[in-house]
C-alpha cells in the first residue's frame, strides 16, 4: 500500500479535530508517539485557536446539583457538551481557579489549595497535584491559613505553573467565603510554585511579600503575568491593587488601580480582559432599597501593560435592573451576570445590548473560557 511521507501526514493530523486525534492514537504506534508529544500538542492548540472555536465551560459550586462540566457555544450559548468529572474529588464543591489552553486547574472547598487538580476535560485526562511543600505555615491552626491560588501558562518554556501563596493567619477562618476580604497584611507569607514540566512544587524567595490577596483564586492571565486583587499597605489604609506574578521570571509586580471612585463609592471590582487589555469593571453592590433601577457600571482599560497612567474609562454600560453580580468576561468582550433569580444575562459591551442565557442548574456556578486540545494526553 503506497504511504504519505510522514511530514504530510503530521500536517494532515494537525488540521483535525480533537477528538479525532484521541481517537487516532490507536492507528499505530508511530501516529500515538506523534499525537502525545508535546510540540505537536502545542502546534495543534495554535492552529485551533486561530480557528476561534471556543466554549463557555461551567461546573455547579453545590455539589448536590450535578457532577458534570457544561460546555456551552461561545457565541450562541447553548449546551453543546457534558462531560462527567472524571475523577472522584473530596468533596464535590469544585473550584476553577483558572483555565488555560484546555487545561483546568480545580481544587475543592474541603481542602482547598491543598488538593489541586489539573484537568483536561475535552479528552478526560487529570493530574492530582498533592504534597505542596508549605502545607502548614506554622499557624496554630492551618485551617485558618488563607491560601490563594493562582494558574497559567509560560509559552517561552511550554509549561503549565500553580502559584500557591500561604498566608498564615489566626485571625479569619472564613477563607472560603468568596466575598470577604482579607484585610490582615500577613508576615510570613510563603509562596510556591508548581511546574507542570518537572512535576512538583518549589519555593519561591520573596524578600517582603506587603500584600494580603482579595480573593483565594486569580482573575486572569495576561502578557505572561497572573492577576490577582490583593490589598498593599500604605501608610494606615490597605490600598486596592492588582498584584501581577510574571511566569517567567517569577516575580511579582503591583499595578495601581485606576482614581474612580472620585464621585461614588461602593464599587465592586472586576479584572478581565477588553480588546486583549488588562481592564477593570466596575459594579455597584445591589442597592436593596432600589431593586428596580437601571445602573451604570464602567469599563476601565490599561492601554498601555504596567504603565499606570495609561487606564482610561473607555465604556459605560447601563445593566437592567434585577442583576445582581457579574460572573465572567467572555473573550467575545461580553461580560456574564446572574440577576436575582439566578438566570444568566450577557451584556455585549460595544452594542450594549442584552440577552438571556438559559442553563439547566441554579445555584453558583464557576464559569471560565474554554477551548478543546490535547494538553495533558503527552506521556
Ligand atoms: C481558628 O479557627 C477556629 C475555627 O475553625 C477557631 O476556633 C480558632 O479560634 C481560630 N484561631 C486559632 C488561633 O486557632
Ligand atoms: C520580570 O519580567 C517582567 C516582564 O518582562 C519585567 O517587567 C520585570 O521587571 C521582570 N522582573 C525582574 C525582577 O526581572
Ligand atoms: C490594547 O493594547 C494595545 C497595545 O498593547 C493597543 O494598541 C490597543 O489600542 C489597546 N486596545 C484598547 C481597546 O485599548
Amino acid at each position: 500500500m503506497p504511504t504519505l511521507p510522514f511530514e504530510i501526514i503530521t500536517i494532515i493530523l494537525l488540521m483535525l479535530p480533537t477528538e479525532t486525534l484521541v481517537k487516532f492514537q490507536c492507528v499505530c504506534r508511530a501516529w500515538r508517539d506523534l499525537i502525545r508529544d508535546s510540540m505537536f500538542i502545542k502546534e495543534h492548540l495554535q492552529i485551533r485557536a486561530s480557528k476561534g472555536k471556543g466554549y463557555l465551560l461551567y461546573v455547579p459550586m453545590a455539589h448536590d446539583t450535578g457532577r458534570a462540566f457544561k460546555l456551552l457555544c461561545e457565541r450562541t450559548f447553548e449546551q453543546v457538551l457534558e462531560i462527567d468529572i472524571p475523577f472522584q474529588p473530596v468533596e464535590m464543591s469544585l473550584i476553577i481557579i483558572g483555565s488555560c489552553n484546555g487545561l483546568l486547574c480545580l481544587s475543592d472547598t474541603e481542602r482547598f489549595g491543598t488538593t489541586i487538580y489539573l484537568c483536561n476535560p475535552y479528552i478526560r485526562r487529570y493530574r492530582v497535584i498533592d504534597h505542596p511543600i508549605t502545607g502548614v505555615v506554622g499557624s496554630s491552626n492551618p485551617r485558618n491559613d488563607s491560601i490563594t491560588l493562582g494558574f497559567g501558562y509560560y509559552d517561552k518554556t511550554n509549561d503549565y505553573k500553580i502559584i500557591r501563596v500561604v498566608a498564615p493567619s489566626d485571625e479569619h477562618d472564613d477563607y472560603l467565603d468568596l466575598s470577604s476580604e482579607h484585610h490582615e497584611i500577613a508576615q510570613n507569607t510563603k509562596v510556591e510554585v508548581y511546574s507542570s514540566i518537572i512535576n512538583s512544587w518549589k519555593n519561591v524567595e520573596v524578600e517582603s511579600f506587603q500584600w494580603s490577596m482579595f480573593d483565594v483564586k486569580s482573575e486572569l492571565v495576561v502578557c505572561d503575568s497572573i492577576h490577582w486583587k490583593a490589598f498593599c499597605r500604605d501608610t494606615n489604609k490597605d490600598v486596592l491593587v492588582i498584584l501581577a506574578f510574571h511566569l517567567g521570571n517569577e516575580t511579582f509586580q503591583q499595578i495601581k488601580l485606576p482614581n474612580y471612585d472620585v464621585d461614588e463609592e461602593d464599587w465592586l471590582e472586576y479584572v478581565g480582559l477588553y480588546k486583549g487589555n488588562l481592564s477593570l469593571f466596575l459594579f455597584h453592590q445591589v442597592d436593596h432599597q432600589h431593586p428596580w433601577q437601571e445602573q451604570c457600571c464602567y469599563l476601565w482599560v490599561m492601554k498601555e501593560y504596567g504603565v499606570d497612567s495609561s487606564w482610561t474609562k473607555t465604556l459605560t454600560i447601563t445593566v437592567d435592573p434585577g442583576i445582581v453580580r457579574p460572573l465572567v468576561f467572555t473573550r467575545d468582550d461580553e461580560m456574564i451576570f446572574a440577576d436575582a433569580d439566578q438566570d444568566l444575562v450577557v451584556c455585549h459591551f460595544d452594542s450594549s445590548t442584552a440577552k438571556i442565557v438559559r442553563v439547566e442548574e441554579k445555584g453558583y456556578l464557576n464559569f471560565a473560557t474554554y477551548v478543546d486540545s490535547l494538553v495533558l494526553l503527552e506521556g
